[in-house]
């Protein structure tokens, strides 16, 4: 791994990316087969959450487990970081403490800055910018079915939030064509648009029809219409996502057989129709268990259960 950290996918190099998804294979082998990886023995996990989680926290911590270490579960409404201790002291303290802080938080500078002042590696468990874990899962997942990345076509249709941007990153450095669907009032950050503008090779489209994005897709993604922290607007978005539903009429338009992923939780009968989310309930729930074999495989690799090509 290049990075000390993982705060956002477009630090990672596409071998790191590979790498990752590597090892990930061999511990979900090691794991389903009953083998010993006790690579994180004696090792120490927190866990920071200012959000909500189920599947983030469970395999985490399960995880941690699994790998002979232990992970803590730290509230931000519990501890000191949600009375406002400066993050810089959270970082301090908890690095004397732990071997790996994993953090879920509204804001990528308050990852950022947390990495800054932490001796230990730092790995963002989500945040309104970014889901590097959930994504190394779906590319894991994706590769699973196809076993290989690139060429293949990933849409994407929902708003332009977290997923939609680390997707774009994700699946652009492993060479497959991206096409985002989202209403124009809610579009991906500048910064993605010009991380996909940044290399001639990149096949990337942004435009607010789903017809358009999902046609001859490998692959479909979507999310909530409504994302933590984003109650406040929650008719607003319904209004501008109505048209923004994974149906089978939608998935008609993709390439036979094409795979659907959802990073769960989902709201059914919004983002995705009920039939297509039990059509696809097996991959959808392979992605779900990914999380707990990738980030197995990244605190392998940052926290030194692993050496690191
Ligand atoms: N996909 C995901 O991150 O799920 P949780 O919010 O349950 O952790
Ligand atoms: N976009 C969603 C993802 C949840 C895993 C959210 O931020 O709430």
């Amino acid at each position: 791994m290049t990075n000390k950290h993982l705060l956002k996918l477009s630090d990672l190099t596409p071998n790191d990316i590979y790498e990752i998804l590597n090892l990930a294979d061999q511990l979900k082998y090691d794991q389903h087969h009953g083998i010993p990886h006790r690579l994180l023995e004696g090792k120490t996990l927190v866990t920071i959450y200012e959000k909500r989680s189920t599947r983030t926290r469970i395999s985490f911590e399960a995880g941690m487990f699994q790998l002979g270490g232990m992970a803590f579960y730290l509230g931000g409404d519990e501890s000191q970081v949600g009375r406002g201790e400066p993050i810089e002291d959270t970082a301090r303290s908890l690095s004397r403490y732990c071997d790996g802080i994993m953090m879920r938080t509204y804001n990528q500078s308050t990852i950022e800055q947390l990495a800054k002042y932490a001796t230990v590696p730092v790995i963002n468990g989500m945040n309104d910018y970014a889901h590097p874990c959930q994504v190394l899962a779906d590319l894991m997942t994706i590769r699973e079915k196809y076993a290989n990345l690139d060429g293949l076509k990933l849409a994407y249709v929902g708003d332009g939030n977290n997923m939609a941007q680390s997707l774009t990153v994700g699946a652009l450095k492993c060479d497959m064509e991206v096409a985002l669907a989202c209403p124009k009032s809610y579009p991906p950050h500048q910064d993605i648009l010009d991380f996909a503008a940044s290399d001639p090779s990149f096949v990337f489209t942004l435009t607010d029809d789903p017809r358009e994005a999902v046609k001859d897709a490998d692959v479909i993604c979507t999310d909530v219409w409504v994302s933590m922290g984003k109650e406040a607007e929650a008719e607003e978005r319904h209004a501008a996502l109505k048209n923004y539903c994974v149906n089978s009429e939608l998935l008609a338009l993709a390439k036979p057989n094409c795979m659907v992923q959802h990073c769960l939780p989902a709201r059914k009968g919004e983002e995705i129709s009920k039939e297509v989310f039990e059509a696809h309930a097996n991959e959808i729930f392979d992605e779900a268990e990914n999380r707990l074999h990738v980030q197995k495989a990244i605190m392998c690799l940052l926290m030194g259960g692993i050496q690191a090509e």
